[in-house]
């Protein structure tokens, strides 16, 4: 199946952009529009209903541009809205949650952690899942204050180091063995979280998944770009464009837009 409209985007801020990577990595060919709502970043201690309007605006947007599927790159959007996104709109969406079927099915000591926003951890669909895993107890934690020092560029900062320790340490306490980062900015962390966690436990994220999700939708339902050039990404912030082209590598083209 031929479909050469871009695949859309979009994440309360710059995070979500550990998913289009490797959404990228593993469709080079197709044409991507990435929205960093960043000016509305954290959706994390909002409420559903206004994660629900942000979502659909940024759907609007992503929509207008003729997208073909929209990759909702936040699990704090999909784990609140994705239920009314797909009756609202017409058009394959794939969500990201968090990890714990994969650490939960690999945990040897039967107790894993995960890191998240306070709106995916009181989401219902983050309980249906955590329920179906009864014998894995779960240590659930809020990043209370990672995202804001991610969206201002404050990842290698004394702050982050002291909010990931405090974070950290009761998990490595409750020994551990999986750690689930249950929000697309958390990739972004993973060197400093390397150095607090024993190496004994393993990191799980889901952006992986999510880049095969979408290749499978792409081949059942949608179509593949068909073009023999790389494909053309775009971005687009509210919010301040050098903290994203720098996530970006300075290797893309950011459009600072409001919307
Ligand atoms: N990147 C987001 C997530 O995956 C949202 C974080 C936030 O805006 O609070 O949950």
């Amino acid at each position: 199946m031929i479909n050469n409209n871009p695949i859309g985007l979009f994440d309360s801020g710059i995070g979500g952009t550990s998913i289009w990577k490797e959404i990228h990595d593993l469709l080079p060919y197709e044409d991507t529009i990435y929205l960093a709502d960043s000016k509305n970043a954290p959706y994390g201690q909002k409420s559903k209903e206004e994660i629900i309007q942000l979502s659909i605006k940024n759907t609007e947007f992503l929509l207008n541009q003729n997208c073909k599927i929209i990759v909702v790159a936040c699990n704090t959007a999909t784990t609140n809205a994705i239920k009314e996104l797909r009756a609202k709109y017409d058009i394959p969406f794939i969500g990201i949650e968090p990890a714990i079927k994969p650490a939960a099915l690999n945990s040897q000591n039967h107790v894993i952690g995960i890191l998240a926003t306070q709106g995916t951890l009181n989401s219902e669909l983050f309980h249906k899942t955590a329920e179906k895993f009864q014998d894995t107890k779960i240590i659930e934690q809020i990043g209370h204050g990672l995202v804001p020092l991610i969206e201002n560029g404050d990842i290698n900062s004394p702050e982050m180091d002291s909010l990931l320790h405090r974070y950290l340490k009761p998990m490595i306490d409750a020994n551990i063995d999986y750690l689930v980062l249950g929000c697309s900015h958390y990739p972004y962390l993973v060197p400093q979280i390397k150095k607090i966690l024993p190496r004994s436990i393993g990191i799980i994220d889901s952006g992986e998944a999510v880049a095969r999700q979408t290749k499978n939708v792409l081949n059942e339902k949608v179509g593949f770009n068909t073009q023999t050039e790389k494909g053309r990404n775009i971005f687009y912030t509210n919010g301040n464009p050098l903290v994203l082209s720098t996530i970006l590598n300075d290797k893309f083209k950011v459009i600072a837009k409001d919307f």
